[in-house]
């Protein structure tokens, strides 16, 4: 066998550990698999006391990160530090010294990407990210390779195992909003702060990832349009319900007339969607192809284990480049799409209001839709009297016709309250 391949672990939390954990069990499978021994040289963290989860020699430590990623005898920096700084710099400055990079590092990807890209074409070196998006499943491979003879139209994501959770468990339960928030924090799988999650921050990382690569086109997390969770309610779970559909935070990319659109918001999607299906903190990405068609990718989206499986898998690929002296596919932004702005991107919406019990209540909605040039699918009315309520549901039309059109529904005096407003997605129609 050749000399040994030296890597190189910025960060050792949960991981970095996991990362480290396994490529010391399974040193053996690695060499075999790479075509050389795989040796941990060094593993960078800030608090070079605080315990850890792996056994490591503490020769193996140490808190100068940019010393350990510029080594140059390192072939492969592994960057699960996250954030943008350091990580940034350390990234860049590892390519510039010859070495290859994986990371799992969203943030950083979706909002500078461009800059690392060109940094790892510059230097003639690989960039692998598999982990960034939905942890452990295989999706940025998939899209990057194995479909990239076909033409890829929509993906849609649920791609946070927090807000899925959540989302469930007020579908199972009734909970509110704050609730299974609170059994979410209890059971670990909200932070104290949960607001990357629940506000969508962390899925817009992951849809400009995912829309970028889908579509060969440069898109960064400011490019996404992005609503959180936080505002859904009971009653728009229960109206899901109602109409055999279940809430969804998904983050969706697709083409319209050759331009991209990124969005990630709550939405109701029929129960019979296979996204449907991915109950408590999974992760699933639906992929809409030419000439594959429908595709689900699915399982843990998070977790040290599941995502140091997808790092393990860059680690290998790189490993084995750099011994072929080889370089993997690069990033493909040739399309150079332009991203279209969400007032432009066709939706769908579910509206439940609250109206008053009069004669002509019904013809005096149905013209708010149409002086809006929105069609409507079905119009449901349920409760008599005082307590009348309609729920529209309208055709496809722009985002702008349809919050236009529930802005004039707010203003009419026959309109009491407008209770509810989602989006529908993941139907024909
Ligand atoms: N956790 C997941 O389930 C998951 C899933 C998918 C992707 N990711 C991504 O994976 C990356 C790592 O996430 P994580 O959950 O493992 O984070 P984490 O548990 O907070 O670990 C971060 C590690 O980086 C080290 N670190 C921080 N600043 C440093 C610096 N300036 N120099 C050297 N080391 C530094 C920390 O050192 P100390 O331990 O000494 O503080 C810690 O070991 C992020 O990009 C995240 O988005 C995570």
């Amino acid at each position: 066998m050749s000399t040994s391949l030296k890597v190189a672990v910025l960060g050792c939390g949960s991981v970095g550990s996991q990362v480290v954990r396994l490529l010391r069990e399974q040193s053996d499978d690695l060499a075999a698999r790479v075509g050389a021994p795989v040796e941990l040289v060094g593993v960078a963290v800030r608090r070079i006391d605080a315990p850890r989860e792996v056994d490591l020699p503490a020769e193996l430590l140490t808190s100068d990160a940019m010393g350990l990623a510029v080594r140059e005898d390192v072939d492969v920096v592994v960057e699960v530090i996250g954030g943008i700084e350091p990580a940034r710099s350390l990234i860049l400055a590892a390519l510039e010294g010859g070495a290859s990079v994986v990371t799992a590092n969203k943030a950083l990807l979706a909002e500078d990407g461009a800059t690392l890209f060109e940094a790892a074409e510059k230097a003639n070196r690989d960039l692998y990210y598999e982990a960034a998006v939905a942890g452990a499943i295989p999706i940025l491979r998939p899209l990057r390779e194995s479909l990239a003879g076909d033409k890829v139209t929509r993906v849609l994501g649920i791609v946070n195992g927090t807000t899925n959770f959540i989302l469930d468990r007020m579908d199972t339960s009734g909970a509110g909003f704050s609730e299974a928030l609170e059994e979410a924090q209890e059971l670990g799988y909200a932070e104290a702060d949960p607001t990357a999650d629940v506000e969508g921050f962390d899925a817009a990382a992951k849809a400009a990832i995912l829309a970028s690569l889908a579509f060969h086109s440069r898109v960064t997390a400011a490019d996404v349009y992005r609503e959180g969770i936080s505002e859904v309610t009971a009653a728009d779970v229960a109206s899901a319900q109602d109409m055999g559909s279940v809430v969804k935070l998904l983050a969706i990319c697709e083409l319209k007339d050759d331009a991209v659109a990124a969005r990630v918001h709550p939405a109701m999607i029929p129960r019979s969607h296979p996204l449907a299906s991915v109950r408590e903190a999974f992760n699933a990405v639906f992929v809409e192809s030419e000439a594959a068609g429908q595709l689900m990718f699915y399982g843990p989206g998070a977790g040290g284990a599941p995502t140091a499986s997808a790092v393990l898998g860059d680690l290998v690929t790189v490993s084995r480049n750099r011994l072929a002296s080889t370089r993997g596919v690069g990033e493909s932004s040739y399309a150079d799409r332009a991203v279209l702005p969400m007032g432009e991107t066709l939706t769908r919406y579910h509206v439940a209001i609250d109206v008053a019990d009069r004669a002509g209540v019904l013809a005096a909605v149905a013209t708010a839709f149409a002086e809006h040039g929105v069609s409507i699918q079905t119009v449901r009315q349920e409760g008599r009297d005082d307590d009348a309520q309609l729920v529209v549901v309208s055709h496809r039309a722009t985002d702008a016709a349809l919050s236009a059109t529930v802005e004039t529904l707010r203003g009419m005096d026959i309109v009491r309250e407008v209770t509810s407003v989602m989006r529908v997605e993941g139907d024909s129609e």
